[in-house]
């Protein structure tokens, strides 16, 4: 099997098979983003306990890859310290631009490495990981709404 059609089915299983979609009670801290390009949104929430992502859950309605990038990304930092997740959010964005990055610390992300090479598409990969980035700076019970900055 070649590289990019095992990247393809995980891309798509992420889609088809959303890990963490849903909500979370209004003691979270809520972010909605959304795409200025093509309008799509995402409802991120995320659940700190004691600087721990104790939980996380998203909703929104976009294209696959904007969805099996929040999916991946709700995987990816459930459990771990806030900050250890905002640094995987600024690796992923490198990624995206097409810097160098220890893809060994990326996991599964890695499939979505293929998108930095379309730049319209790139948008779509970072949404989540902005929504991300966005709420780890926003205290609890917060509701953010806005658009998606830079890339
Ligand atoms: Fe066109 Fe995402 S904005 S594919
Ligand atoms: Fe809208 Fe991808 S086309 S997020």
């Amino acid at each position: 099997m070649q590289l990019d059609d095992l990247y393809r089915q995980v891309i798509m299983d992420h889609y088809q098979h959303p890990r963490n979609r849903g909500t979370l009670d209004e003691s979270a801290i809520s972010v909605d983003l959304r795409n200025p390009s093509c309008g799509d949104e995402i409802h991120l929430q995320l659940l700190v306990e004691g600087g721990v992502v104790k939980d996380v859950r998203f909703l929104g309605s976009g294209c696959s890859i904007s969805m099996a990038s929040a999916s991946m990304m709700t995987e990816a930092i459930k459990g771990k310290p806030i900050e250890e997740a905002v640094e995987l959010a600024h690796s992923f964005r490198a990624m995206m631009r097409g810097e160098d990055v220890d893809l060994e610390h990326m996991g599964e992300l890695e499939a979505l490495q293929g998108v930095s090479k379309f730049p319209a598409r790139i948008k779509c990969a970072t949404l989540a990981w902005q929504a991300l980035e966005r709420a780890a700076s926003v205290p609890h019970g917060e509701h953010v709404e806005e658009e998606t900055f830079g890339e």
